[in-house]
């Protein structure tokens, strides 16, 4: 009998399996693929390599003081052989780290058939019966098709073929301007593809403020992307080594593009497979197995974590679900905060986002005041040739509490862990604003918007 067996090895399904034995608990974790789940395997990581090597190309290309720099070009196969390699060694690393902790990891398909049992169907067909006294679901997510879209992996394809695919096209039509629509745009665009995006909300990237998501509109624009919005895609037709797209316009009118490829990013569905709720009576939200604020379903010492029970989709809210639910299984009370969650994503520009947008803030009533510094007027940034982008800082005017920071430019994923730190130690904008800052480095920007929000900036004109 396991103390917790958890089913699926993703960054929610590992992260709870290390939480729980190292409080000593006798831990199992069952992953029928490579540990790391989509995050390492088909999601954060491989992306993010290619989102580095393409954008290593692009600027060397656009390089003004390189020499020769125009007939630079990828070498395709040795950029999915190093993202082959970061994923291996990581994946390794994990399996490093589970031996390590004593946890017991089965190489299978896991299925929850009753609370506390589990069936696990082994890669050579075994089939084993096994009991714990908690479960954790972390089964994740895939790609969601739209029912008139056949993915035949070649023209048409998802993200799970196009991260592992050495053929690149001349021209792409990316259905989705979400996170994995515009992350993608921006590597195909790297490398030199004509892209067009079709979305069907007036704007792409709606989970961001809306001057980050105009702002990524014009950027990608600049870059000469085709971007539908108000865009149904109707039917999708393939023939030899093209593909058509028919979609609906803003005005109601049915157009047509050809590509060379069609990638599908309208989303991503919980994987209930080895769940099977109706049978269990596990209740669910929507598509999403509902959980209450402590991670629990509705049967007793059945836990769900990650992309399975919705919201956002990120690998660092299912590891931090994955903390707080067998923080709760030993006993706890430990709830995670979506407003504590950064949002990172890896576009033309980067986007590194924290708390509430303009427009949720003003929704709460309270009075707010925004203070804004663009990088143009970094020195940093400027040096580093990379000027274009801003920060943003929602404060209460009243009590300085900050309500959400958002970063659009350079190394913007990586400077917003300081504003998620100081937004969990209930810092003020003030606070983000005194704390001084080396010089020049772009995380002054931050701080300049900080002080931007009491009229303070330095490396700003005087504000009227
Ligand atoms: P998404 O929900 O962010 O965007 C999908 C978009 O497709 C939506 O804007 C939707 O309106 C549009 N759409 C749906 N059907 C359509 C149709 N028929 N025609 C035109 N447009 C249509 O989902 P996405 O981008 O696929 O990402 C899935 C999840 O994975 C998200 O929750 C995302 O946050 C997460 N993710 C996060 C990353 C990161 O944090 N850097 C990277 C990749 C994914």
């Amino acid at each position: 009998m396991y103390d917790l067996a958890v089913i699926g090895g993703g960054p929610g399904g590992y992260v709870a399996a290390i939480c729980s034995a190292r409080k000593g608990l006798k831990t199992l974790l069952i992953e029928k693929d490579a540990l790391g789940g989509t995050c390492l395997n088909r999601g954060c990581v491989p992306t993010k390599c290619f989102v580095y090597d393409t954008k290593l190309l692009h600027s060397a290309r656009n390089s003004s003081v390189l020499k020769g720099a125009g007939s630079l070009s990828m070498d395709i196969a040795k950029m999915a052989a190093r993202k082959r390699g970061v994923v291996k060694t990581m994946v390794s690393g994990l399996g490093s780290i589970m031996k390590s902790h004593g946890i017991e990891v089965i190489q299978g398909a896991g299925e929850l058939t009753g609370p506390g049992r589990l069936k696990v169907t082994r890669e050579d067909s075994r089939i084993e019966e096994i009991q714990a006294k908690n479960v954790i679901l972390a089964t994740g997510s895939r790609p969601a098709l739209l029912p008139f879209i056949k993915v035949d992996g070649r023209l048409v394809q998802t993200t799970d073929e196009a991260l592992d695919s050495e053929e690149i096209p001349k021209r792409i039509v990316i259905i989705g301007g979400g996170v994995i629509g515009v992350e993608m745009a921006t590597i195909y665009l790297n490398l030199g593809c004509e892209v067009a995006i079709l979305e069907l909300l007036p704007e792409i990237l709606m989970t961001e403020d809306e001057e980050v998501r105009r702002a990524m509109k014009t950027l990608l624009e600049k870059r000469g992307t085709g971007i539908h919005l108000k865009a149904k895609a109707k039917e999708v037709k393939t023939a030899g080594r093209q593909v058509s797209i028919v979609f609906e316009n803003a005005a109601g009118e049915i157009n047509q593009l050809k590509a060379d490829r069609l990638l599908v990013a309208a989303g991503r569905s919980p994987v209930l497979e080895g769940i099977r709720p109706d049978r269990l009576g596990i209740r669910m939200n929507g598509p999403f197995v509902q959980v209450n604020g402590r991670l629990e379903t509705s049967v007793k010492g059945v836990y769900a974590i990650g992309d399975l029970v919705g919201g956002m989709m990120l690998a660092h809210k299912a590891s931090a679900e994955a903390e707080a639910a067998v923080a709760n299984i030993l006993g706890g009370r430990k709830e995670v905060d979506p407003t504590r969650i950064p949002r990172c994503i890896w576009g033309v520009a980067e986007i590194g986002a924290v708390g509430l947008s303009e427009a949720e803030a003003r929704k709460t009533g309270r009075p707010i005041r925004v203070g804004k510094f663009p990088y143009s007027y970094s020195g940093a940034a400027q040096a580093m040739n990379g000027s274009e982008g801003f920060v943003k800082v929602i404060g209460d005017s009243d009590t300085g509490e900050i309500l959400g920071v958002h970063i659009m430019g350079e190394h913007a994923t990586d400077m917003i862990g300081e504003s998620v730190m100081a937004m969990t130690m209930e810092s003020a904008v003030e606070d983000l604003a005194e704390a001084v800052k080396p010089h020049p480095t772009l995380s002054e920007n931050i701080m300049e918007a900080a002080r931007d929000w009491s009229g303070l900036a330095i490396h700003a004109p005087k504000k009227r």
